[in-house]
Order: C-alpha cells, then structure tokens, then sequence
C-alpha cells in the first residue's frame, strides 16, 4: 500500500484527499519508483479544477523524482538503486510510490539534488524548448515574459540574461519585481498598475518585441500581440488567468505575426525529444542556474500549496516533501 492524492470529481483544492491505495507491480517496460520529492506546477491546477479533464478517481501531477525500487520485464535504460526524475505522461505524481514507463525517465546527475530536480525539470524543460525550439532567441534581442517571478519565470530570466537578452518581466507586486530583477530581468512592469503594452513601447523605442512568452493567457493575450514587431512570435503556452480569447485570423496581418501553442507533451514524447532539451537544461545548471525554491509542503497539504500558486502568493519554484 501506498499515499497518494487522489481526486474524484473536479473542484477546488478540497477535492485532493489523502488516500492509501493498493501498490501496482510494475509490468513490461515499467519500473516502481519510491518517489523523495514531487514539483508543483500549474497544470495541477488545471488537472485538479478540470480544465484538463482525467478519468477520475485519479491522482494528478506531472513530475516526480526519486529512486527505481523494482524494475519490470525489458527495462534496460535503468535499474534498481537509480536515480530519477520525470515529467509528463499519465497523471499521477502525487504519490508516495509510482509505476511509471522506464523510456521516460530522465537519470539524474551527482550534482543536481532531488530537491532541485523536482524544482526544475518540468519548468526548465519548458524553458529550454521555448528559447531553443519554439523561438531560437539571439543576443542583443529583447523579449516579454509574462509573470516573469513565477516559477517558469525565474528559470527563464536568468537563462535568458545568460544569453545576452534583454528582459521586459511583467509581474504582480514590487516584492516580485525585486526577486525578477535578482534572477537577471533587466525592466519589470507591473501589469496590476500599468499598461504593459505602453511600457514595452517606451522600453523599445516603439520597435516592439520580436518575441513574446506568454503563460498568463487570457489577462494578457491581446496586449501580447500588440508589443510585438513586424513577424514576431506569440508563444502561448498556458493559462494561469484563464483560456486566452478566441483568435481572428486577420488581427495578424498588419504585422505578419505568429501565433504558437506550445506544450512540453511533444516536446517530451521520445527518449531523443527529451534529451535534446534535458542536455541544455542540465549545462546551465552546471553553468550555475540558481533553483530557487522558495516554499516546500508536505504531500498530504498538497491543497495549501493549490491555494497558494493560484492566488500569486508563490514565487519560483514550490516542491512537495514525501
Ligand atoms: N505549455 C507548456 O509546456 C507549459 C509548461 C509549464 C508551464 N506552463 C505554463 O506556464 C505558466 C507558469 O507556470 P508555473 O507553474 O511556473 O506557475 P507560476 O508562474 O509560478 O504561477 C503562475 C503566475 O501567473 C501569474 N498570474 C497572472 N494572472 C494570474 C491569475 N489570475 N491567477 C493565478 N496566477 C496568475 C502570477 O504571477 P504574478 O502575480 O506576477 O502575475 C502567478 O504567480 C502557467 O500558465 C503554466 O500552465 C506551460
């Protein structure tokens, strides 16, 4: 027998209850994971709230890290005693112990604690595919990122600063602009206060932006499209304020834009997809990307650490001890 979260209908943190369930064997291709530590990420929310429906009853989570307990029949990529984390997949992170398919799971290196690796692998994939794949961001360019002191945020603006970007972080409250501002984004807006598009106007000598990083969705979708320049890129790739609204095609063509809707899924659906942004990400960390964790709840509180990132009280990265 096993903890997990479980939930049985969509609703607000009050639905994940604390349960003991039998432990399933690990069967072809699957290993049994003693989990040590689980990410908090927004799509939870999503799982949770059914913004992303699941069979339910079901456990909810997208990342987890701790070490292979049994492996099962044709498992040769890792064996008892390793390591590891994951990202994506089947639901089901919030557990003590987990069966999860061996071809997904990322080996951990020395250096990188299971800690850390829960703070950042589903966050800084992310990164990694949005600067690297989704727009291949240059130096000297500058970039909008969208609630820039979150836990994707952070990791964005120092690797991005790294690159010789320059940032332009929206966030909530002078205390986020502060901790934006130390992970390396050079102008924070507050786009509580102010006009967001009007200050990337100012900030870019109205040239606009030649990319945009958009998690924040519906709050912000149209602004977004308004900072950019001539052919830019509109990365949409969540929803934490809502669905961003409906799109008209024609709004794109006075400037040529692009619009994308990006997701870590494909971008995670084979070892080599995977291993193509695990590799920057785990460089920059050797390089000295600071993981900041900045809050830590128990498993079982799981519906504290909801309430909290959905009303903006977190900021970087929050993991769940087991
Ligand atoms: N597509 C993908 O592959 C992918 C992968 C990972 C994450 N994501 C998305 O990236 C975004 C960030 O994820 P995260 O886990 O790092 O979360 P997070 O940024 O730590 O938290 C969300 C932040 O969004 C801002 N926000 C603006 N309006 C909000 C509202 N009405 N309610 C709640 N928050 C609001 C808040 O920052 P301020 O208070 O500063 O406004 C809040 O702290 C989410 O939309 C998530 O779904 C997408």
């Amino acid at each position: 027998m096993s903890y997990s979260i479980i939930i049985s209908e969509h609703g607000g943190p009050e639905v994940m209850k604390w349960e003991e369930i039998p432990l399933q064997e690990p069967g072809r291709g699957e290993v049994l994971i003693n989990q040590t530590k689980v990410g908090l990420n927004f799509i939870d929310i999503y799982q949770r709230s059914g913004i992303y429906p699941l069979n339910l009853p079901s456990s909810i989570g997208m990342e987890g890290v701790g070490v292979v307990e049994e492996t099962g029949d044709a498992v040769e990529n890792v064996k008892e005693g390793d390591r590891v984390g994951y990202v994506m997949g089947q639901a089901g992170s919030y557990a003590e112990s987990r069966v999860y398919p061996a071809n997904r799971l990322i080996k951990l290196p020395d250096d990188v604690t299971d800690s850390q690796a829960a703070a950042v692998l589903l966050k800084g994939l992310t990164v990694s595919y949005l600067i690297n794949k989704t727009f291949l961001v240059k130096k000297g360019q500058t970039v909008l990122f969208h609630a820039a002191a979150g836990g994707v945020g952070l990791i964005a603006c120092q690797w991005l600063n790294k690159l010789g970007v320059e940032i332009i972080g929206t966030v909530s409250t002078d205390e986020k602009a502060e901790i934006a501002k130390a992970h390396g984004c050079h102008h924070t807006v507050n786009y509580t206060r102010e006009d967001f598009t009007a200050r990337v106007e100012e900030i870019t000598d109205g040239k606009g932006v030649p990319v945009v990083y958009d998690g924040v969705g519906a709050d912000t979708f149209d602004g977004s499209l308004k900072c950019l320049s001539p052919f830019g890129v509109l990365a949409s790739f969540g929803a934490a304020s809502g669905a961003p609204p409906a799109l008209t095609l024609a709004v794109l063509g006075k400037k040529s834009l692009y619009v994308t809707r990006p997701s870590l899924a494909p971008h995670t659906a084979t070892p080599e997809l995977t291993e193509e942004i695990a590799a920057p990400l785990f460089d920059v960390i050797r390089e000295g990307l600071s993981i900041p964790i900045n809050r830590r709840y128990a498993l079982k509180d799981a519906a504290n650490a909801h309430r909290d990132l959905q009303s903006r009280k977190t900021t970087g990265s929050t993991i769940f001890e087991i």
